[in-house]
Formats: structure tokens, sequence, C-alpha cells
């Protein structure tokens, strides 16, 4: 699939029913190459993106985001039931690491829809990563504890209909001229 770039940044929506289908690598490469492309501050690529598609890890993220919303199980599950989950950490080189992070997740989330997937953004990696849980998890994975969570993505094929957007505000546009 192929759009216009402005149409995929007017018309992606946050989606939050998906089907259980892992999504197809090739699709999934495409996203993770646009999100490495993002703006840094000073150009460090001071961000991380990992990939968790892994039945017991996933159970493991989407429990410890359950734990920071102060649920005693995943049970809603905040990513949804998606098969697949990015988070998305800042390095120490990071000079801006919410901000690089942040850059980052839009990359990835808009890409997402461009390709053809359902995706969307879910928040509390800056508090996991910080428990004693989520660096458990980050030495499971091989990766160093001092990696600092930004955001998370719950990404799938869509069991839903895109949403309508809400209206835009009148004023969220100045014009100083
Ligand atoms: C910083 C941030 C945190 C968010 N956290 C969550 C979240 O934890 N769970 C969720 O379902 N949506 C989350 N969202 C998605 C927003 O609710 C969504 O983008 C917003 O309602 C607008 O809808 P749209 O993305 O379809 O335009 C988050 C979005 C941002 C930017």
């Amino acid at each position: 699939m192929k759009m216009e770039a402005l149409d995929v940044l007017k018309n992606r929506r946050s989606i939050r029913k998906f089907k259980q289908e892992q999504v197809k690598d090739e699709e999934l490469a495409l996203v993770l190459e646009a999100g490495t492309y993002a703006p840094t501050a000073s150009g460090t690529q001071g961000c991380k993106i990992v990939v968790v598609q892994e039945e017991e890890s996933l159970a493991a993220v989407r429990k410890l985001n359950a734990k920071v919303l102060g649920r005693p199980s995943a049970d809603p599950d905040p990513y949804y039931g998606a098969p697949t989950i990015l988070i998305v950490f800042a390095t120490p080189e990071s000079h801006a690491p919410h901000r690089d992070g942040a850059a980052v997740m839009t990359n990835l989330l808009n890409a997402a829809y461009a390709v053809g997937l359902a995706s969307c953004w879910i928040d509390r990696p800056i508090q996991m990563f910080e428990m004693p849980e989520g660096k458990a998890l980050l030495k499971k994975w091989g990766l160093s504890e001092d990696l600092q969570g930004v955001a998370s993505i719950a990404l799938g094929y869509a069991d839903m209909p895109d949403p309508q957007p809400k209206e835009r505000k009148a004023d969220y546009i100045t014009w100083i001229k």
C-alpha cells in the first residue's frame, strides 16, 4: 500500500481492537526503519526500539503496564491484545530522551498506518522500566539497565473500523504576521 504522506498524517487513528494474526515481517521492517529515521537532538540517534513478539515477554509487558495502572492483572490488557508490542527507549547518549523518543514514536505510528498496520500509543514505559520488574526484563532481553523507557505501541491488524477523529479545535493555530 502506498499513501500520500499528508493523508497518512491526517488519517492515522488509534486502534484498540486487534486480530490475533501476527504482523508480516516485511511490513514491520518498513515501520522499524522509518522509526530509525526520526529526528533526534544533536543527531545522536539516542533511542532503541524493542520489538516484543515472544509470548512470555508479551505477557510480562502487559502485566507490568497494568501494574503501573494499579491493576492486579493484565485483564483488561493495556495493549488490547495486540500481537506485537514496540517499546521505545532512550539511551544514555540521548540529549533529549523523552523528546527523541516521542519523535521516534510518531514516525513508527505513521509508518504503521502507511503500510496498513493498526497501532495505538500506549503509555507508562517511563515508570515500567524504572521498576525492578522492568529492569529484570531488560536483563532478560540482554539490554543495558540504563535504558530509559519512553513509550510503547500496540501493533497489529485492526479488528475494528477506523474511528472518526475529533474535530480539530478552532484555536489550535495562532498566526503572528
Ligand atoms: C503521550 C500519549 C499517551 C497515550 N497513552 C495511551 C494509552 O496508554 N492507551 C491508549 O489506549 N491510548 C493512548 N494514547 C492514544 C490517545 O488516546 C490518542 O492518540 C488520542 O485519543 C487521539 O486519537 P487518535 O490517535 O485516533 O487521533 C496516548 C497518546 C499519547 C500521545
